[in-house]
């Protein structure tokens, strides 16, 4: 469908954000006609700037991108800005004034995506402002769009959604969880709906465990304030590392309409097997990194802003049951780490054995199992291992692997997601956001390991940085019958 014309106020324009994701995903969507129906950006934060400098900021987000300098600079003069103060009305009858106008201006119909990529304590207090100052009140559509995290735990999730919803109908909220724009997790629904080799199987009878591990190599960086008010465990499991999980084992929607998927998402959310404090230690595992074994890299409490004996998590590895019909007894096992080896994002679907071996690998090994890949990040594709006759040799067989690879992308598809999800946003599809139940559903199953980890401390650090994590990760496998796949 076409993408109307709308006005985008973004909340944090100075921010790292909008720079390294948000203005370069527009400027993609502009170059690929999509915003041709028309489009103005007021940017605000609250540093003094003008149009001038915000234009130029933007212009050098995006200069990689093209060396049409024509073409630049028709993009960034559609970019206004505002200094701001969010709990100021003054702040918002500005903004109003210049949203009129440009409304006025560029034929914007009174649409309006406003866009919140800042500190999420301030989301409840620009969502109240945004509607009692009237920036809302417009013929056009007003939708909210809202950057991780929602919320730290469950109370403070529901607050803040009971906060939003006084200003934003549900339908009009769009919780950004930038996994869900991945081209290869929106491949998830496909592989499976798609093909009849694999539905069928997909199931506890065919499959004996999935594992879905999100590795980077990165440690902390600057954002040790952050993170240390979070953790693997709100950072990344709670939302991305779920969110997959239930693509994954949620039943086939009636139809691929965002309501239909969403309730089947929610189901498969509720189907998960809830943890007690008691029984936390038996599924989840938490790490640490302390320095690298060639001391080049430093442990994470001697990072920027941490505490020197913090008991924050960089690493979680976790073992998801689902207590239903199709999934009793199959392991969903999940892990993601800082400081791991390589950057990875991938998961394997491990398939049973068949019910008789007839034939030996080479050299007297048992069988592989079968396994289907599906490779999100860097590279997006899917692998298929199957075993085959090897050559000459009547009862050995040799694994092979039958690849397909998504043409052409080898960077990071991050501002690929990004640019899909601002395009979904602007058209009202809401089908790649995350609704509230999942964000509720998701939080009540993370807040009692939260809950169990904040009472007990861990010995930290308990891997080094640059491995794949502690050796707790491997046992919780083991302990299976099961061992991680590798990461590459
Ligand atoms: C973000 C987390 O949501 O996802 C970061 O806050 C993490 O800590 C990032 O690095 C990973 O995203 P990607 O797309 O690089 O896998």
């Amino acid at each position: 469908s076409e993408t109307p014309a709308a006005l985008t106020i973004l909340f944090g324009a100075t921010g790292d954000l909008a720079k390294r994701k948000l203005y370069p995903s527009l400027y993609r969507l502009y170059r690929k006609g999509h915003l041709a129906s028309g489009f103005a950006v007021i940017g605000t934060a609250r540093r003094e700037w003008d149009n001038d400098i915000f234009r130029e900021h933007v212009k050098k987000s995006v200069i990689e991108l093209t060396t049409d300098q024509d073409q630049i600079d028709e993009f960034i003069s559609h970019f206004y800005y505002l200094p701001h103060d969010v709990s100021d009305s003054n702040s918002y009858i500005e903004l109003r004034t210049l949203a009129n106008e440009l409304d006025h201006q560029y034929s914007l119909g009174g649409n309006r995506l406003f866009y919140l990529a800042m500190a999420p304590e301030f989301f409840g207090t620009i969502a109240d402002h945004l509607k009692y100052d009237n920036l809302t009140d417009t013929e056009g559509f007003g939708r909210l769009v809202i950057e991780k995290p929602f919320g730290h735990d469950l109370p403070s999730a529901q607050e803040l959604n009971a906060q939003i919803r006084r200003s934003f109908d549900e339908k009009d909220i769009y919780r950004i969880d930038h996994y869900l724009g991945k081209e290869m997790v929106q491949n998830i629904e496909s592989i499976r709906f798609a093909n009849a080799l694999f539905e069928p199987l997909w199931n506890n009878r065919y499959i004996s465990n999935i594992q879905i591990t999100s590795s980077e190599t990165l440690g902390v960086e600057e954002r040790g304030g952050y993170y240390e008010t979070s953790g693997a465990l709100k950072d990344m499991v709670q939302n991305h590392m779920l969110q997959m999980v239930s693509l994954l084992a949620m039943e086939p929607p009636i139809s691929l309409q965002d309501d239909d998927i969403r309730s089947e998402k929610v189901r498969a959310f509720r189907s998960m097997r809830p943890l007690t404090l008691e029984t936390v230690n038996e599924y989840f595992v938490r790490g640490q990194y302390g320095p690298s074994e060639n001391g080049n890299m430093l442990g994470y409490r001697e990072e920027l802003n941490v505490n020197p004996e913090s008991n924050t998590e960089t690493y979680v590895a976790g073992k998801v049951m689902f207590d239903n019909f199709r999934w009793a007894g199959v392991p969903f096992y999940i892990r993601t780490g800082k400081r791991m080896p390589l950057k990875s994002t991938k998961i394997v679907v491990q398939f049973k054995n068949i019910p008789m071996n007839l034939y030996y690998r080479s050299n007297e090994q048992e069988l592989e199992p079968n396994l289907l890949v599906i490779h999100i990040q860097p590279e997006e594709g899917i692998t298929l291992h199957l075993n085959a006759k090897r050559a000459g040799h009547q009862l050995q067989t040799n694994p092979v692997k039958l690849s397909y690879a998504n043409s052409g992308t080898d960077i990071m598809n991050t501002p690929e997601a990004y640019e899909k999800l601002i395009h979904d946003a602007m058209r009202g599809d809401s089908t790649n956001f995350t609704h509230w139940d999942e964000v509720a559903l998701s939080w009540s199953f993370v807040d009692v390991i939260a809950e169990a980890w904040r009472n007990e401390k861990a010995p930290y650090p308990n891997y080094p940085a640059s491995t794949t994590g502690p050796k707790a990760a491997d046992e919780l496998l083991e302990q299976d019958g099961f061992f991680w796949w590798p990461l590459d």
